[in-house]
C-alpha cells in the first residue's frame, strides 16, 4: 500500500542521506508532497530489489550506522531497541492504526467488488463499448496495483518496523526532524541528529532543556531532580534530557541558530587519555562530569588550562569531536615550543586522571543551520581537528548534498587517514583528497590545482578552511572572491 513518509524515514529506508534525497527532489526524480515522499515513488527512485539486496546482503545501512558511531567516538551504540514498555506502547498504537486501516480497506474492497459486479451485469444486458472499456480498465488497474504490491509492502513493512524502534520528533518553530532510537532521550537523539536544542546539565538538574509537547506522547526514562511547576506540567512541558518519545512527537523548543546562542561555560574535565597520533600531534581525550557537560557547536574551540583560577599555561584549541557526545571532548594538539599547555602535555606533565579547566566555547567556524549546498572542507595539518567535528556534524544532520575533504600535510602528517578513507568508502557522497604538500603557504597552490583537476567547483560549495595562519592566509589570497569560512589554528 502506498504511504507518505517523512524524508528522515525515507532516508533510513533507502540508506541515502536526507541531502541526497533533497537533491533528487530538486532534480524532479523524486516527487514530494509537503515535505513527504510516497513509498511508491521511493521504490521507483531506488528500485526495491537493489535497496533490499544492499540492505540485506552488503549491510550498507548498518555499515553507515557503524561508521557514524565510530566517527562520533562512541564505542558501541548502547542498545538499538527501546525498553519493553516503550516498545509495547508503540506496538499497541500501531496495532490500533492497522485495525483502523483494515476496517477502511474492507469497506473499499466491498465497494470495488460491488461496482465490478454491477458493471459486469450492465455489460451483459446492454453491450456498450464505453462500459466494456471501463470494466477492462478497472481489471487492468487492479492487476497493476496487486502486481506492484510486494515491492511497496517491503517498504511499508520496513517503515512499520522503523516506527516501532524509532519515533519521529518534529521541532517547532524550526520544523527540523529527527528520530529517537533505542533508549535515547529526546536530547540525546537531537544531538545525534545534529540538532542543537537549548540545554544545560544534560542530567535532569537545571531545567534548561524544557520543551512543550504539542502532540504525541513522551515517557520518562531517566531520573531528574528538577521539578516542573504545576502550570508548566499542565501546559505540557517536559525535560528533553529525561524523556523519550513513545509516539511521533511535535515539540516546541528553542534551538541554537548560531554561535551567539551558545553561552560561555566553565568546566573542570578529567583527562581520560593522552595518546600520540603522530610524532608531533597528541590526541587529548577529556571527559566532563556527567552533570556538567559542554554545550558547543561543531567547529568551535575552547581554552584549556590548569583547573581552578590559574590560567598561566592555558591555550586555545578547536574541539575535534562531535557535539553529539558532549561529555567526551577530543583535541588534536600539536607540539609547539611557544605553547605552554602543549609543552606540558608532550612532556607528560598532563596525563590520565588529571583535571583540566575548560572555558568556552568560542569561534564561529560553524555550519549554517539550513545549509544544503555541497560542503568542501580544506584542512592543513591539525586544522583537520575542527574539520573532523564539522564533518561528523554534517553526517549526523544529513542535510547537505555531498561532502568533500581535501587535507594537506607533510608526509606522515595525515594522522587519521584511515578514518577519512573509511568515510569515503562507506558514503557515496563523500570524497577524500589527501595531499602531501605540507601545511604552509606553499601548500595552497597544489591544493587548489588538485581540487580543480578533481572537478570540485569551489564556487558551488560552502567552503571551510582550517590550518596554520600562513596556509589560511595564502588560501584567502588565492581564492579572492570565493566566500569561505576560515579558522587559523
Ligand atoms: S539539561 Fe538540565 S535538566 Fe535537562
Amino acid at each position: 500500500m502506498t504511504r507518505l513518509i517523512t524524508l528522515s524515514r525515507a532516508a533510513h529506508l533507502s540508506g541515502m542521506t536526507r541531502g541526497a534525497l533533497q537533491k533528487k527532489i530538486r532534480e524532479g526524480e523524486l516527487p514530494s508532497f509537503d515535505g513527504m515522499v510516497s513509498t511508491e515513488d521511493l521504490c521507483r527512485a531506488f528500485p526495491g530489489c537493489e535497496v533490499e539486496r544492499e540492505i540485506d546482503e552488503s549491510g550498507a545501512f548498518e555499515r553507515i550506522v557503524r561508521v557514524r558511531d565510530e566517527a562520533f567516538g562512541r564505542r558501541v551504540r548502547e542498545r538499538m531497541l527501546p525498553s519493553q514498555e516503550v516498545l509495547a506502547q508503540r506496538l499497541f498504537a500501531q496495532g490500533q492504526e492497522i485495525a483502523e486501516l483494515r476496517r477502511h480497506l474492507s469497506r473499499y474492497h466491498q465497494l470495488v467488488d460491488t461496482l465490478r459486479g454491477d458493471i459486469g451485469e450492465m455489460c451483459k444486458h446492454q453491450p456498450d463499448g464505453a462500459l466494456d472499456a471501463l470494466a477492462a480498465r478497472l481489471d487492468h488497474e487492479l492487476a497493476v496495483i496487486l502486481g506492484s504490491q510486494s515491492e511497496q509492502d517491503t517498504f511499508a513493512m520496513m517503515d512499520d518496523m522503523l516506527r516501532a524502534i524509532a519515533a519521529r520528533v518534529t521541532l517547532r518553530p524550526s520544523g527540523r526532524e529527527f528520530l529517537v532510537e533505542g533508549n535515547d532521550t529526546l536530547l540525546e537523539a537531537a544531538l545525534k541528529a545534529g540538532v542543537s536544542p537549548g540545554y544545560g546539565c544534560g542530567n535532569g538538574n537545571c531545567g534548561l532543556c524544557k520543551a512543550r509537547v504539542v502532540a504525541g506522547e513522551v515517557r520518562r526514562v531517566r531520573n531528574s531532580d528538577y521539578m516542573l511547576s504545576e502550570s508548566e506540567r499542565q501546559q505540557g512541558y517536559t525535560l528533553m534530557c529525561a524523556h523519550t518519545a513513545i509516539s511521533d512527537v511535535t515539540l516546541e523548543a528553542l534551538e541554537a541558530r548560531g554561535a551567539a546562542d551558545i553561552p560561555e561555560q566553565e568546566i573542570v574535565a578529567r583527562v581520560r587519555a593522552a595518546t600520540p597520533l603522530a610524532d608531533d600531534v597528541m590526541l587529548l581525550h577529556l571527559q566532563t562530569p556527567r552533570s556538567n557537560r559542554l554545550r558547543f557547536l561543531a567547529g568551535q574551540g575552547v581554552t584549556l588550562g590548569a583547573a581552578g583560577v590559574s590560567h598561566d599555561f592555558s591555550g586555545e584549541y578547536p574541539i575535534a569531536s562531535c557535539p553529539c557526545d558532549d561529555r567526551n571532548l577530543l583535541f588534536h594538539i600539536r607540539r609547539d615550543e611557544s605553547d605552554a599547555f602543549a609543552q606540558r602535555l608532550f612532556a607528560g606533565a598532563i596525563g590520565s586522571g588529571d583535571d583540566v579547566g575548560v572555558r568556552g566555547p568560542w569561534g564561529d567556524f560553524v555550519i549554517g543551520q539550513d545549509t544544503e549546498r555541497p560542503l568542501l572542507f580544506i584542512a592543513a595539518a591539525n586544522g583537520f581537528a575542527p574539520v573532523k567535528s564539522l564533518i561528523e556534524h554534517a553526517m549526523a544532520a544529513e542535510t547537505c548534498e555531498s561532502i568533500a575533504l581535501a587535507w594537506t600535510a607533510a608526509r606522515g602528517g595525515h594522522y587519521l587517514d584511515n578514518q577519512c578513507r573509511a568515510w569515503a568508502a562507506a558514503l557515496d557522497d563523500f570524497r577524500y583528497l589527501p595531499l602531501e604538500a605540507g601545511d604552509g603557504a606553499a601548500a595552497a597552490a597544489p591544493l587548489l590545482a588538485a581540487l580543480a583537476s578533481s572537478g570540485i567547483e569551489m564556487r558551488a560549495c560552502e567552503v571551510f578552511v582550517a590550518g596554520p595562519a600562513s596556509f589560511v592566509d595564502a588560501m584567502r589570497a588565492a581564492c579572492d572572491g570565493i566566500k569561505m569560512c576560515i579558522q587559523a589554528i
